[in-house]
């Protein structure tokens, strides 16, 4: 059955996390927002409340609907609190045995009707999905950084994702205020399966001294109106998370031309991990941070 979406439950409070569920909030449901890590909790409501007092100094959003918004957000660090919530968004690390594990413990929380969904770049639905009792109600939900601002969602249909649960999804996705894209459960769906080849290629080109970071990443800001650089981009997804969606797409499609460059994998050995780190391909100063908002 096609369902009217009331409450919405986000696991994880990273970047990804809390844009969703300032999202959710904003856009008038009721979110619980969960972490198993107190302090990060902390640290995705302060975001929230940044990014939100930010929008009402813009005169973007009134302070009524920004204190209606924040009054339906409530935060726990208990998977419990999805009891009564009728979509689940997962935004958690990118492993696959942790993903699995959290998917398996929503299944027993989560009400019977409720939809599961991932927010996952690039691991499979299905096996998501298999990780649970009620196949058909996983589905992805793959929103870009960041959740508040970029128009795209990419929904995600596993092989056995029901027609109710994507027509459902769709549905909030547009109460969301998203443009929908929709991709078969193959590795990188479709944004990270072209996104990311040209990021490693960026990578590609200044290990092998074609041309300096700079000037990559003008060429592809100037050349073909992107907002940011390929090397600018990567470090703030974070390059540890490049890494691991070109591993996926390597894995998975057992193409060469897939195999993540020697210098990002230098560089998330060293712990330059983008923005988040306060380095990466470019050296950021200040706190550490994972973009200008937080
Ligand atoms: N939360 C809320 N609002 C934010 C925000 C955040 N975290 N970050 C930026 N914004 C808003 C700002 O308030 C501002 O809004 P207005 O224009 O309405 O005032 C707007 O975004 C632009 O922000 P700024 O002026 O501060 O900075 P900018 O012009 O440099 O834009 C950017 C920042 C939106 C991030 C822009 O550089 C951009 O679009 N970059 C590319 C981002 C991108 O490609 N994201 C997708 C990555 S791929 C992905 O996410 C998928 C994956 O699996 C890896």
């Amino acid at each position: 059955m096609v369902m009217v979406v009331r409450e919405i439950g986000v696991v994880g409070s990273g970047q990804m996390g809390s844009g969703i569920a300032q999202l959710a909030a904003v856009s008038g449901f009721h979110v619980v927002m969960v972490d198993s890590d107190e302090n990060a909790l902390k640290k995705g409501l302060q975001n929230i409340h940044s990014s939100i007092h930010r929008a009402i100094n813009k005169g973007q959003l009134s302070k009524s609907v920004a204190d209606d918004a924040l009054q339906r957000l409530r935060c726990s660090t208990s998977l419990q609190e999805f009891h009564s919530t009728d979509v689940v968004i997962e935004a958690i690390v990118e492993n696959e045995n942790v993903k699995k594990q959290v998917f398996s413990e929503l299944d027993k929380v989560a009400k019977s009707s409720a939809i599961l969904a991932s927010n996952t770049s690039s691991i499979s639905i299905t096996r998501l999905a298999a990780a649970t009792s009620r196949p058909g109600q996983v589905i992805g939900m793959h929103f870009m950084n960041p959740p508040p601002v970029m128009k795209l969602l990419e929904i995600v249909r596993g092989a056995q994702t029901s027609e109710d649960a994507f027509v459902t999804i769709k549905g909030l996705a547009h109460r969301l205020g998203k443009t929908v894209i929709c991709s078969q459960d193959y590795p990188g769906f479709i944004v990270n399966r072209i996104l990311m080849p040209m990021i490693n290629e960026a990578f590609y080109a200044l290990y092998t001294g074609v041309a300096t970071k700079e000037d990559i990443d003008t060429g592809m800001k100037l050349g073909t109106n992107h907002p940011m650089g390929p090397l600018e981009l990567a470090d703030f997804i974070g390059l540890d998370i490049c890494l691991s969606i070109l591993k996926v797409l390597h894995d998975g499609l057992g193409d060469s031309k897939y195999c993540p460059c020697p210098l990002l994998v230098q560089y998330v050995d060293a712990g330059r991990l983008g923005r988040k780190r306060g380095i990466g391909v470019y050296s950021y100063s200040g706190t550490p941070k994972s973009n200008s908002h937080l």
